[in-house]
């Protein structure tokens, strides 16, 4: 069977991240996500897959073409010109498709569920259409999906107010479709499939419902992403054999007195300096560097970013090359644009996001 990835999406709701990264790419672990996507669709027998490209393709096709490990795994690349929603993407794809049914994934969704269960479900009901669900603490920001004791999809409840919330489970944004589900889209236009192809199936009683209760997470705002870096490090999911809560590259330089507080990850050409202490579930990319005295607790910092002596990240997003001055403090979920400079002094702090490139002078924001 085959898979279609939907990662043509601005991802707005990651910026400033996603200015310079696309979704698919920002990493956990120091791993592209797209990485633990092709896992997952690998784990569950998939035998090839077709990326639904839109928003920043190019590095996307980069890192698959990089790769070069997937075995036999085929992968196409199908690129919208303009966006054309959740279910466009699909059609736009369906020229690489053979017949049969097909699993379609969010490209953004980070989930141990068994694959394998979810085809067996669907192919034992016969429906058009099986979507997989998850259970969520605070369902009000999801949209709901009521189902029947034969799990036949029954109800969609958007953003539903407190008093509406009569379940608590969600679309986990990964399908089995049958060809007549894509023969179902209309062609040449931007169509969503969560508003406007589900409704219809359930409406002729031929969409069901797979739970599943394994890890489920999607990485779309700042602080789901940052909950699956702290999840990835910790092992919760997507942990292999020899699994290393000191994933610490060997090219690393530390100087004396520095406290490195597992899990973390530190990839390749880091620096840290005497007395600076990191990790936390913290991650560093390529080439980041920690100052004296510095802390970087619960943090990800992508690559090139800097930290300079004294200041403090801690719970928040660094983008590339972005540079923290002395003494400087990001904390709160604060997500800082590649290439952006906090001077000396400022402190950051209550999920503030900065802009790529923006400049604070010293000792100019304060919470
Ligand atoms: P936000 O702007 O923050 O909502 O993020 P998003 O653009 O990724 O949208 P959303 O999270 O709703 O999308 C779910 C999945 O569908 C993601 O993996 C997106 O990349 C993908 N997606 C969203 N819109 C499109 C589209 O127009 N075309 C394609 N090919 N994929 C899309």
């Amino acid at each position: 069977m085959q898979a279609v990835i939907l990662v043509g999406g601005l991802g707005t709701r990651l910026r400033p991240i996603t200015y310079d990264i696309p979704k698919a790419l920002v990493p956990l672990r120091n791993k592209p996500f797209m990485g633990y996507t092709l896992d997952f669709l690998r784990g569950g027998g998939i035998e090839g897959a077709v990326l639904s490209l839109g928003y920043l393709p190019d590095p996307i096709q980069r890192y698959i073409d990089e790769r070069g490990d997937l075995d036999g795994f085929s992968v196409e690349y199908a690129v919208e010109e303009r966006p054309l929603g959740t279910a466009g993407g699909i059609k736009n794809a369906a020229r690489f498709l053979q017949d049969g049914p097909v699993v379609v994934l969010n490209g953004d969704v980070l989930t141990g569920m068994d694959l394998r269960k979810a085809i067996e479900l669907h192919r034992s009901t016969g429906a058009l259409a099986t979507i997989t669900l998850t259970s969520v603490e605070d369902p009000t920001a999801y949209g709901l999906v009521e189902v029947d004791h034969d799990m036949m999809v029954r109800r969609f409840i958007e953003k539903p107010s407190p008093d509406e919330v009569t379940t608590n489970l969600v679309n986990a944004g990964v399908y089995v479709l049958e060809p007549e589900v894509l023969e179902m889209i209309p062609p040449g236009r931007e169509v969503s499939i969560e508003r406007e192809i589900f409704p219809r199936l359930q409406e002729r009683r031929q969409l069901y419902a797979h739970v599943s209760s394994s890890y489920w997470k999607d990485i779309g705002t700042p602080r789901s992403y940052l909950a699956a870096s702290h999840d990835v490090l910790s092992g919760a999911v997507g942990a292999g054999e020899g699994f290393d809560y000191m994933d610490v590259h060997r090219s690393t330089l530390i100087e004396k007195n520095v406290r490195i507080l597992p899990p973390v990850s530190v990839a390749e050409g880091c620096e840290i300096s005497a007395g600076a202490t990191v990790g936390g579930r913290s991650s560093l990319g390529r080439g980041c560097r920690v100052g004296e005295g510095a802390v970087v607790e619960g943090s990800i910092l992508l690559d090139g970013a800097v930290v300079e002596a004294g200041a403090v990240v801690r719970g928040s997003i660094v983008g590339p090359g972005a540079r923290i001055g002395e003494g400087a403090i990001v904390r709160g979920l604060s997500v800082l644009g590649a290439r952006c400079v906090v001077g000396e002094g400022n402190v950051l702090d209550q999920g503030i996001r900065i802009n790529p490139g923006v400049v604070l002078q010293p000792r100019s924001v304060s919470f």
